[in-house]
């Protein structure tokens, strides 16, 4: 093998992995890390990649990449996994297998390689979007076949191969940052019923020492964000405003157990305050602006996505289809939503949109109200006609004395134990 194209952090694992995949492979490596925004790279990430023994190392800004194709988009669909996870982790992996193809490709490498080990999610996201998008492409996790060290055996590794240890405290947590969210897991997090340490939490301060709190007005456009108080602001700043604004009365604090794909289940601590002021502020408008048939339907289509995004399937055809069905969805989504942060919680006070179906006549119960009253006595008439059937039949499972009792005839003809057939 000639060239592979590593996805590198600047940390410790994929130091090491850049002098493995040297010598194992006798390849030249390249080196990509790509700036998500929320510290996900250290400034001096190019000479880390260099003196770890990289040819060239290549960093590219993808925040806002980041956010208009894909958290964004996220949120426009409210996709939350298992109703919680903003899917932080889960939306970057896309866009890094997407960027680490497109290096391959114009390097000319006949790998790309990451730095995830061989039990998690995001294993499966990085491999499954980089053979998506060229099949020809091999994919090798170091951590994944062999190179699974101690992190002493690292450090030593590292000194030996005259490579300079990244200074990075050691924590007993396995962490990933970038603008939408942190992801926290491992150490005294795996008792699910131990009260997270204070400080697994690095973002956001604790909801009960928050100051007073404050409101702030989201505008929306076609289901994206595109103010705050007035001010328009483009998607990273107005994502790094409400995250300091939120991360400051302690909001978007998420404590999870949730189901891997891998078929495990893991306990997570999430940081997400823009996130999910933005999820709830989202939420909020469309309640206003679109039909009670539509917000079925999205709350359908918004589990779906997550699970999708969550299980790396962004590139497959039912992730695309269902994401041009959101967008259509959003065309009315525009107007502007209040929020209160209070203490860790992001509270709707206040909603208003031009397209609104909010109609103050058709709701109101003073003297301006235009709904008619009396029409509500045909309506009830035949809406309720089915039950009013039923009920003449002698009722659902035989209530008012009636005589019919039911019993499932494949349950009678089975023995009653296993033992006794
Ligand atoms: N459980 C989350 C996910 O699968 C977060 C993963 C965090 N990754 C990490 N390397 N710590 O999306």
């Amino acid at each position: 093998m000639k060239k592979v194209v590593l996805a590198y952090s600047g940390g410790l694992d994929t130091s090491v992995a850049v002098a493995w995949l040297k010598e194992q492979y006798g390849a030249e490596v390249i080196t990509l890390s790509v700036d998500l925004g929320g510290g996900s790279l250290p400034a001096d990430v190019e000479q880390r990649a260099l003196a770890a023994g990289a040819s060239r190392a290549y960093v590219i800004d993808g925040r806002e990449t980041f956010l208009a194709r894909y958290a964004l988009r996220a949120l426009q669909a409210d996709a939350l996994y298992q109703g919680a996870y903003p899917l932080a982790t889960a939306l970057a992996r896309p866009l890094l297998a997407q960027l680490l193809v497109e290096l391959a490709q114009k390097e000319g490498a006949e790998a790309v390689a990451h730095g995830c080990t061989g039990k998690g999610n995001d294993q499966v996201r990085f491999d499954v979007a980089v053979h998506a998008l060229d099949p020809g492409l091999q994919v090798i996790a170091p951590m994944r076949v062999g190179m699974g060290l101690t992190r002493e055996q690292k450090v030593d590794l590292a000194a030996a191969r005259g490579i300079e240890v990244p200074v990075t405290r050691e924590t007993p947590w396995s962490v990933d940052v970038n603008l939408w969210g942190r992801s926290c897991e491992t150490g005294p997090l795996e008792d699910p019923w131990a009260t997270p340490p204070d400080d697994a939490y690095a973002w956001t301060v604790k909801p009960s020492l928050a100051p007073e709190p404050v409101e702030v007005v989201i505008g929306f456009e076609g289901g994206i964000p595109v103010s705050v108080d007035g001010e328009r602001l483009s998607g990273v700043d107005l994502v790094e405003r409400l995250h300091t604004l939120g991360a400051a009365h302690g909001v978007g604090r998420i404590d999870h157990v949730e189901d891997r794909l891998v078929g495990i289940k893991s306990r997570e601590i999430y940081e997400a305050p823009a996130a999910m002021i933005l999820h709830t502020a989202h939420k909020a408008l469309e309640g206003l602006v679109l039909s009670r048939e539509q917000l079925r339907f999205n709350r359908v289509v918004a589990d779906e996505l997550a699970r999708i995004i969550y299980d790396g399937l962004w590139f497959s055809a039912l992730s695309r289809d269902l994401r041009t069905y959101v967008m259509s969805s959003q065309r009315v989504v525009s107007g502007d939503v209040r929020i209160r942060l209070d203490h860790g919680r992001a509270e709707v006070v206040g909603r208003r949109s031009p397209l609104s179906l909010y109609e103050k006549r058709l709701a109101t119960y003073d003297e301006t109200d235009a709904f008619d009253h009396a029409a509500a006595v045909g309506f009830i008439e035949i809406f309720g006609l089915p039950l009013r059937v039923e009920a003449a039949r002698g009722g659902v499972g035989g209530h008012h004395g009636a005589a019919w009792q039911w019993t499932d005839p494949i349950l009678a003809s089975l023995p009653a134990t296993v033992a006794s057939a």
